[in-house]
């Protein structure tokens, strides 16, 4: 999606640094003599752990993949649960029971904080530490020592900071949008007596019954945003965006087209799949009755600044 310039005449802009290595790794191949303290030799012995040692954006990179594939798991178990189930059976009470039959696997310890909590904060983190460390390796190789002009760039400066791909900018919007999921559907309902046992898919339909523009407007844009990230980051593992193609001229700008149409084909159709499910059954699933719907409704008037409205 983002990442595809229509008009950029077959050629790319790249950046200085490989995506998946850093040159640091494999700089030893072209320079084999300098074994100075910055460029050490790549033969090094493994460590006494036995770690064979690897430049820190070879950690990272691999910690911002595979985190994801963690968190990917949990969201195929995620729209099971919220969308298919939902579609199959076209009932909120019958999905409800598939639900609390998935969810002893991804809920409580230690599955919590092994599938969700731990994935996601490696996934940020990493992502956040990469830039930082490319960043720094920018500054030092395209001379910013401050040594000719007598003047070091902001650490702030744009200069020599990586290129924000259109992944990594659905990524940000992300976060909140997932936090603020997780508080009101995990975090609120642990204040209540009874906690995490009292909310199903009812809690939810009870909310678009109750408050529709709100429930509307924030799940599609949890689901859009959240979609259209995965799609395109799983593509880019997988080696399929658009970038990607290494074929030249006419021919590589025709594969550039079909992989970005190919590509958001896909989110669209993930995301029609979880709104058909998510608000065709569980939006339409009308208010939860008496005692329950009560307690629905005291739980969503603790979200904050908009809860008061609610
Ligand atoms: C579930 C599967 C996921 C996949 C396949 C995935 C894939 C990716 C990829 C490929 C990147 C790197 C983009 C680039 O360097 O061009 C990235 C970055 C990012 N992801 Fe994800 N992601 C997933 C889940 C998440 C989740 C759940 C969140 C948070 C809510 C998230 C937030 C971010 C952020 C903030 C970045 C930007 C890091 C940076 O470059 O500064 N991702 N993701």
């Amino acid at each position: 999606m983002a990442d595809y310039d229509r008009n950029n005449n077959g050629l790319q802009e790249l950046e200085p640094s490989p995506v998946e290595e850093s040159p640091l790794g494999s700089k030893e191949d072209y320079f084999p003599s300098q074994n100075t303290p910055s460029n050490p030799p790549q033969n090094l012995p493994t460590s006494t752990l036995g770690l064979s040692q690897h430049s820190p954006i070879w950690y990272l990179t691999r910690i911002q993949r595979y985190s994801s594939y963690v968190f990917t798991a949990y969201g195929v178990a995620h729209i099971v649960n919220t969308s298919i189930i939902p579609l199959l059976t076209a009932s909120v009470p019958e999905s409800n029971r598939y639900l609390l039959l998935t969810r002893p696997y991804y809920q409580g310890i230690p599955a919590e904080p092994l599938l969700i909590i731990a994935p996601l904060w490696a996934h940020v983190i990493s992502g956040v530490a990469l830039r930082i460390v490319r960043r720094n390796l920018n500054a030092k190789r395209y001379g910013d020592s401050g040594e000719k002009e007598g003047t070091k760039r902001s650490f702030f400066s744009s200069d020599f900071w990586p290129r924000v791909s259109g992944v990594s900018k659905l990524g940000y919007p992300f976060l909140p949008l997932l936090a603020g999921h997780i508080f009101v559907n995990r975090a609120i309902p642990q204040q209540f007596p009874g906690g995490q046992s009292n909310v199903n898919l009812s809690y939810v339909a009870h909310a678009f019954a109750k408050h529709p523009v709100v429930s509307y407007v924030g799940f599609s844009a949890l689901i859009v945003v959240g979609v259209w990230h995965i799609t395109w980051g799983w593509a880019k593992w997988l080696g399929f965006t658009p970038e990607q193609v290494t074929v030249q001229g006419g021919e590589g700008e025709v594969w550039q087209k079909r992989r970005w149409y190919g590509i958001n084909a896909l989110a669209a159709a993930v995301a029609g799949l979880w709104m058909a499910g998510g608000f065709g059954v569980v939006g339409r699933g009308g208010l939860a009755p008496g005692y329950i719907g009560k307690m629905y409704d005291q739980m969503y008037q603790r979200i904050p600044v908009v809860g008061q409205w609610l």
